[in-house]
């Protein structure tokens, strides 16, 4: 494992458990748009990898910075579900996720680790590395949401 891998992942880990006691203190509506916020911008960066990887947008250096953005915010996405943000209104978060604290901890630390692979392909101008890994990435999306998110 590299060690942009392991910094990546050691510091996902930090926020996930350190996260309870910065948080208690801020609005429910702002926790709630944080979470919301930041799946969203974790969907703007992933979303036109995905393109590339179906080779219908065209891969270059501005792609290659979406998926070091992506590998930054999937760090801030271990931030985001804090125990005192569980229970927010209008939240398609799971109450699972505080139910099952370790099968959630490992689906976000394996989206960390895809993300942070990804990164490091994208860094390498490897698109053919790249583009299987944004499948491996959108399978640990899936893979959380499926257990961990209302679907609508
Ligand atoms: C470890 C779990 C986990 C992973 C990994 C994950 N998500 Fe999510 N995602 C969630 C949960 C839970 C919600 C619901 C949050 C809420 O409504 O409070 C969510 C919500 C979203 C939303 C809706 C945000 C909104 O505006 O309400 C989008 C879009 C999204 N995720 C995209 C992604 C993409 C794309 C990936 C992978 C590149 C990903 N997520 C990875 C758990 C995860």
């Amino acid at each position: 494992m590299s060690r942009l891998l392991k910094t990546t992942i050691a510091t996902g880990l930090l926020l996930a458990f350190g996260a309870g006691v910065a948080y208690a203190q801020v609005k429910p509506e702002h926790l709630l748009k944080y979470r919301q916020g930041v799946m969203r911008a974790v969907a703007f960066q992933f979303g036109p990898l995905t393109g590339v990887a179906k080779g219908e947008a065209q891969w270059g250096p501005a792609m290659a910075q979406k998926a070091v953005n992506l590998a930054a915010l999937s760090v801030i996405a271990g931030d985001v579900f804090s125990p005192a943000s569980k229970d927010l209104a209008n939240s398609d978060a799971k109450p699972e996720i505080w139910v099952k604290p370790d099968d959630f901890k490992m689906k976000m630390v394996a989206f960390q680790t895809e993300a942070a692979k990804l990164a490091e392909f994208a860094k390498a101008d490897d698109l053919e590395k790249v583009m299987a890994q944004v499948n491996a990435v959108g399978k640990a999306c899936g893979a959380c949401h499926d257990d961990f998110r209302v679907k609508r």
